[in-house]
């Protein structure tokens, strides 16, 4: 497993005892702009003492409506992966590198637009706390903005997918897509590809807990 130096996540992030205390305390967070626009945070979402966690980028305008992660269109197609890989979702604790939406109004819509690496590494203040208290067995890093909060520049999704890194904090960190790729395959055929090849992660992730 390669050790990496430097990435965002590098601190132990929010002091605090439980996902509770640390969720409320981020509801009220100010520590970039992004609160400014946003309907609400949305904080990560499952068991406790989950082995897994899924990391997404940040919520998307349904999540941020809804206020949970992963709820929208990615978040549903995640869903039917994970079944189709034989992972329940309910016993995966699910969240997001960047827990506000960042979005560019256009007319009547709010058109997702990428987290910067700054917000990206402040933002890690809570996830780092999230991490914490969960303890996962291993990470799951959906897509660069995730693989970049959890493990740093180094690594980039299209060589590294399928890999697992030692983070600088101990954790054990699987790279894959962010399942958002899948939903912009215009190709039927390459789409079903993309689909297989992205189940067929998730059942490398189930196969590793499985293994312990
Ligand atoms: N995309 C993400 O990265 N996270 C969500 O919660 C929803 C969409």
């Amino acid at each position: 497993m390669a050790e990496l130096v430097g990435p965002a996540l590098t601190q132990p992030g929010a002091p605090g005892a439980s996902l509770d205390e640390i969720h409320r305390e981020a509801t009220i967070c100010t520590r970039c702009e992004l609160y400014k626009h946003a309907a609400q945070l949305v904080f990560g979402e499952g068991p406790k003492g989950a082995e897994v966690v899924f990391v997404g980028e940040q919520p998307g305008d349904k999540e941020d409506v809804a206020g949970q992660p992963f709820v929208g269109p990615a978040g549903k197609l995640l869903d039917r992966c994970l079944e189709e890989a034989g992972i329940e979702r309910a016993s995966c604790y699910v969240t997001n590198a960047v827990k506000h939406f960042k979005f560019e109004p256009r007319g009547k819509r709010r058109i997702h637009a990428k987290p910067t690496r700054g917000e990206v590494r402040v933002c890690a203040w809570w996830l780092a706390a999230e991490l914490r208290l969960v303890r996962p067995k291993l990470v799951v890093a959906l897509g660069a903005t995730a693989a970049y909060s959890l493990l740093g520049p180094q690594v980039k999704v299209t060589r590294d997918r399928g890999s697992v890194f030692r983070s600088p904090v101990g954790l054990s960190v699987f790279v894959t897509i962010h399942p958002s790729a899948l939903l912009r395959v215009l190709d039927q055929a390459a789409g079903r590809q993309d689909r297989a090849r992205f189940v067929n992660d998730l059942k490398a992730i189930a196969t590793l807990l499985e293994d312990g």
